[in-house]
């Protein structure tokens, strides 16, 4: 090649530009290693600190499940665990669409986009009849006021709507604490947002706790949305499945959280009640807090799964619901269900242990767990949520650190 240099050292720039992005991907870390940052983490992981545990260093942490049906797809939709977020809407930092302050406590810290997106597939809103509308309110005595409204119902609904459109072989669950009163006002808000068209009917449910349709056959036929509510008498009226005729619950709050005991909250059936084919955890405190929930959302939220596998006649939960779900001093809410995935899908300890297409059982061994690895420049006290509420589902930022070394090999060869 004789004639101009200037082709092959552009080329030998874009080289090393290219290998410089490559490195600062290949070099990210894995779970449980100390980060600076969770753009430095692993996809799925962000970088966060549990104070409440006694772990105050920073280690990439896990944020998302795997797809419940990636490693065995087409059993009974009743037969996997779908990550659940208690009070969905309730988002730090949201303030109320009538302009006034909000008295309501928040539960998490990423909207339903961003939840959907790191694989949360069970969604708890609280609806209300506010303003001539549906809102979704956290509210006392089944009335909104401004001061408990965050917004009305169809912005959400239309979230859901979006992923539903543009995932088509996702399924979410939407479980409704329903104060509606007005007469079709649910059926009004589905359908403007679009979701009625994805309702998985109440005709297809089974009543005498035999297994769902497959997960298959409710991707095929479009059935991708089950929704239940809290009023009895919406399946009939509306065509809304009421809740305790498919599901049970264990208690919720403080009491759910007491060591070695599950039991059926109030208005469920008893845990072990074979008639109803769904079996939903709730596993999260009276008061939201998110200092805490780090610490509930480890361990202990795995303990108590077992607690209530025994607990609901050996039945796996097939919701996990938490709050501040991307808390955790590790594995969190998302291992959790992991585990109960990988039990119930193909009989192994985690769903990330399970081979594709391979008989039940057949399993990987687990990975040795990642030693914590100081990281390069990394500050040793930081803000423990500094990196959370953005939660970024597509954390594919490229680290600052990454950002000099280019810009020294740009400046070192012009
Ligand atoms: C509640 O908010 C609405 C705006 O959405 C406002 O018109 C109304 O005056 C407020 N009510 C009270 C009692 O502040
Ligand atoms: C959902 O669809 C979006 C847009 O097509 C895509 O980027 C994303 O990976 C999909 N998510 C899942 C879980 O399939
Ligand atoms: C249990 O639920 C019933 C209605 O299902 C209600 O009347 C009763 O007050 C509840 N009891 C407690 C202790 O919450
Ligand atoms: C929240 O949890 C932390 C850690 O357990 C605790 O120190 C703090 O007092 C709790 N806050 C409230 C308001 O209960």
């Amino acid at each position: 090649m004789e004639g101009s240099g200037f082709f092959p050292k552009c080329f030998l720039n874009l080289m090393i530009i290219a290998f410089c992005l490559l490195s600062s991907f290949v070099h990210s870390l894995e779970m449980g290693e100390t980060c600076s940052s969770s753009s430095r983490c692993d996809a799925g992981l962000s970088c966060q600190s549990c104070p409440a545990n006694g772990n105050t260093g920073s280690v990439c942490t896990r944020i998302r499940p795997l797809n419940p049906t990636s490693k065995v797809n087409g059993l009974p939709f009743n037969k996997y665990s779908w990550l659940t977020t208690h009070n969905s809407y309730s988002m730090t930092g949201a303030n109320s669409a009538t302009g006034s302050f909000l008295l309501s406590p928040r539960n998490q810290e990423d909207s339903i986009t961003n939840q959907l997106k790191n694989g949360v597939r069970g969604i708890m809103l609280d609806t209300y009849d506010f303003q001539n509308d549906i809102w979704l309110c956290h509210s006392t005595g089944g009335t909104c006021f401004n001061f408990t409204a965050f917004q009305p119902a169809i912005n959400v609904l239309k979230e859901i709507n979006d992923f539903l459109e543009s995932n088509l072989s996702e399924i979410i669950t939407i479980i409704l604490e329903d104060y509606v009163k007005s007469p079709g006002g649910l059926t009004k808000v589905f359908k403007a947002s679009g979701l009625s068209k994805f309702m998985f009917p109440v005709s297809r449910m089974p009543k005498d706790g035999t297994d769902w349709p497959t997960v298959d056959d409710m991707v095929k036929q479009n059935q991708r949305l089950v929704v239940f509510t809290s009023k009895k008498d919406k399946e009939a009226s509306e065509g809304f499945a009421y809740q305790w005729n498919y599901m049970v619950e264990n208690q919720y709050g403080n009491d759910g959280l007491k060591d070695g005991s599950c039991s059926n909250r109030n208005e469920s059936s008893p845990l072990d009640t074979k008639s109803r084919s769904l079996v939903l955890q709730n596993y999260f405190g009276t008061n939201p807090n998110s200092t805490q929930a780090c610490a509930d959302n480890s361990s202990p939220l795995i303990k108590m799964v077992t607690t209530c596998h025994e607990a609901a006649g050996k039945r796996w939960p097939n919701f996990i619901a938490v709050d501040f779900y991307q808390r955790s001093d590790g594995g969190g809410a998302a291992e959790a269900v992991d585990e109960v995935n990988g039990r119930v899908t193909c009989g192994c300890d985690s769903l990330v242990l399970c081979k594709s297409n391979a008989p039940s059982g057949t399993c990987d061994a687990p990975a040795p767990k990642a030693a914590p690895t100081p990281v390069a420049g990394g500050e040793s006290s930081r803000n423990p949520t500094r990196d959370l509420p953005g939660g970024d589902a597509g954390s594919t930022a490229i680290g600052f650190s990454s950002l000099v070394v280019i810009s020294a090999a740009i400046l070192l060869l012009w």
